[in-house]
C-alpha cells in the first residue's frame, strides 16, 4: 500500500507541537513527515496478504480463516492450541487474567510497557533480569537481549512461591530491539523448569530475533529462519503475540500454548474480553492476512531487507557522531539521550526533549523510551529513572526507502550539531496514573 507523506515548515511544527502539549502521540499524522513512532501495525501488506483478505470467511464460529491461522501457528511456531485476540496487549490481558494474582512476581528481560502495565494493574511486580551489558549503549555484545541467569535464579530462589511464570521478550524491545540467543532461551527454560515455572515468550518480533541468531550464532548459520523459529519456541510453554509487528498486519494478536487446561481457562476470558474463541476480536479477513504474514515474515529475504535497512540508518547516524545503542536493533535505532545531552538534568525528560527537537527540526516522529515511559513507582509515586534513556526510531516494515532514512539521519545529525544550544528540557503539567506517556502533557522548563 502506498500512502502520501506531508511536508511542513519549522514554523508549522513549532506551532503544532506546542498545540500537542509536547506529546508526539497528540500530533495528527499529516503533521508528520517521516513517522518512526512505531513499527506496530504500520507496515505495508503484500500482494499475497491483500489477496488473502478477499478470501476472509466471516462466520462467527468455525470460520475457515480461523483454521488457516491455526495451521500457520502449528506449522511455523509449533503450538497445538491458540486463541486469537485483537492485539498483543489483549493477549496479555486474557492470559494474565488466568495466571497473575496480587503479590505475584514476574521475572523477565525488560518487560514491554503494556506487559508491565498488565502486571502492575493486577498489583504484581515485574523484575527485570536482563544482562548488564544491555544498559551500556557503548558495549558490543551480540545478544544484549539475553536474560542474566544469575539474576533470574536469584529471584527464583528468593520468591519462588510468588512466581507464576518467567517471561522472555524476543526481541527485547525496551533495551533497544536486542536479540536473545537460542542458548539463552534453552538455559532460561531449563532453569525455570527446575523451579517448576512455565516460560512464556512475548513474541512480537520473534522473526527478527531468529534472523540475528542465524547471523550471530555460528551453530545456526546454515539453518533456515523457519528452522530456527521452530527451535526457539521449543523452549516456551506459551506465547503472547502482537501480530502487528513480525506478522506484518495492521491489527491482530494471539496467545498460543501447549497445555489444554490453560487453553480452557484462558478461553473463558477470551470470550468475555475479545470474542468467541474462533475469532477473538479479529475479522476473518485479518486472520487470513495474519496467517500469510507469519509465513512471509519468517522468510530470510524479508528479514534481511528489513533489518539491514535499520542498520543503514544506524550507520548513517553514527557517521554524524550521534550516540546510539549498539549493536543496532532489529526494528529500530535507539538514540542514547544521556550521551546526547550530558549536561541536561535527568528530571527534565532527556529522551522526550530529544524527540521533540527531532520533530521540530525535520518533522520526524520518534518515541521516548525513558523516564516518561517508565511511569512512577506504584508505592512512592516518584519518577522511576530507567538505566537507559532512549529515543526510539522504529521503522515500519516495507514502507520507507533508504532515501527517507538519509533524511532522518541528517535531521538528527542537525539536532546533534546544535545540542549545546539546548539548555532546558520539559516538565509535566498533566499525567494519567498508569501508561502516562500516551496522554502526558508537558511544557518547556524556563
Ligand atoms: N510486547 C512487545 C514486545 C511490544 O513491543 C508490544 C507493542 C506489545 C507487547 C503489545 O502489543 O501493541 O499489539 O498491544 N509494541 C508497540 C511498540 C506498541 O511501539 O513497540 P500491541
Amino acid at each position: 500500500m502506498v500512502e502520501p507523506i506531508y511536508k511542513s515548515s519549522k514554523e508549522d511544527r513549532l506551532k503544532w507541537i506546542k498545540g500537542a502539549k509536547y506529546n508526539l502521540f497528540n500530533l495528527k499524522s499529516n503533521q508528520v513527515f517521516i513517522d518512526l513512532l512505531t513499527d506496530s501495525g504500520t507496515g505495508a501488506m503484500s500482494d499475497r496478504q491483500w489477496s488473502e483478505m478477499m478470501l476472509g470467511d466471516e462466520s462467527y464460529a468455525g470460520a475457515s480463516s480461523y483454521f488457516k491461522m491455526k495451521n500457520a501457528i502449528k506449522n511455523i511456531l509449533g503450538f497445538e492450541h491458540f486463541l486469537p485476540t485483537h492485539q498483543g496487549r489483549a493477549a496479555e490481558n486474557v492470559l494474565f487474567s488466568v495466571l497473575v494474582k496480587e503479590g505475584n512476581i514476574i521475572p523477565g528481560n525488560s518487560h514491554f510497557d503494556t506487559t508491565k502495565g498488565h502486571i502492575e494493574f493486577r498489583k504484581a511486580t515485574a523484575v527485570d533480569c536482563t544482562i548488564d551489558a544491555a544498559f551500556d549503549t557503548t558495549i558490543q555484545h551480540p545478544f544484549k537481549g539475553n536474560v542474566d541467569l544469575n539474576k533470574l535464579e536469584g529471584v527464583l530462589k528468593k520468591d519462588g512461591d510468588k512466581i507464576p511464570f518467567v517471561i522472555v521478550t524476543i526481541t527485547n524491545n525496551t533495551a533497544g530491539g536486542q536479540p536473545v540467543d537460542l542458548e539463552n532461551l534453552k538455559d532460561v527454560y531449563s532453569l525455570s523448569h527446575k523451579y517448576g515455572k512455565m516460560v512464556i515468550f512475548d513474541s512480537a518480533r520473534f522473526a527478527e530475533n531468529a534472523y540475528f541468531i542465524k547471523l550471530r550464532n555460528p551453530d545456526y548459520s546454515d539453518k533456515t529462519i523457519k528452522e530456527i523459529v521452530k527451535e526457539m519456541f521449543e523452549y516456551a510453554d506459551a506465547m503472547t503475540m502482537s501480530s502487528k509487528k513480525d506478522a506484518i498486519v495492521n491489527m491482530g494478536g494471539f496467545i498460543a500454548m501447549r497445555d489444554k487446561a490453560l487453553f480452557d481457562k484462558a478461553s473463558v476470558f477470551n470470550i468475555m474480553f475479545e470474542g468467541f474463541i474462533t475469532y477473538g476480536g479479529m475479522s476473518g479477513r485479518d486472520m487470513n492476512a495474519l496467517a500469510q504474514g507469519l509465513d512471509e515474515g519468517t522468510e530470510f529475504s524479508t528479514l534481511e531487507s528489513r533489518v539491514e535497512q535499520i542498520a543503514y540508518l544506524g550507520k548513517k547516524l553514527v557517521s554524524y557522531g550521534v550516540p546510539v545503542q549498539e549493536p543496532f536493533g532489529g526494528h529500530a535505532i535507539f538514540v542514547d539521550a544521556k550521551r546526547f545531552f550530558p549536561n541536561l538534568p535527568k528530571e527534565e525528560y532527556l529522551a522526550q526533549t530529544l524527540a521533540i527537537e527531532t520533530y521540530i527540526e525535520g518533522g520526524v516522529r520518534g518515541v521516548e523510551i525513558g523516564t516518561l515511559l517508565a511511569d512512577r513507582d506504584p508505592i512512592t509515586h516518584l519518577d522511576r529513572f530507567p538505566k537507559l534513556e532512549l529515543m526510539r526510531l522504529a521503522v515500519p516494515r516495507r514502507t520507507y526507502t533508504n532515501n527517507h532514512m538519509d533524511y532522518v539521519a541528517v535531521t538528527i545529525g542537525n539536532v546533534f550539531a546544535r545540542r549545546n544550544d539546548i539548555k532546558k528540557g520539559f516538565k509535566i503539567i498533566h499525567e494519567a496514573p498508569i501508561l502516562r506517556h500516551f496522554t502526558v502533557e508537558l511544557e518547556r522548563v524556563v
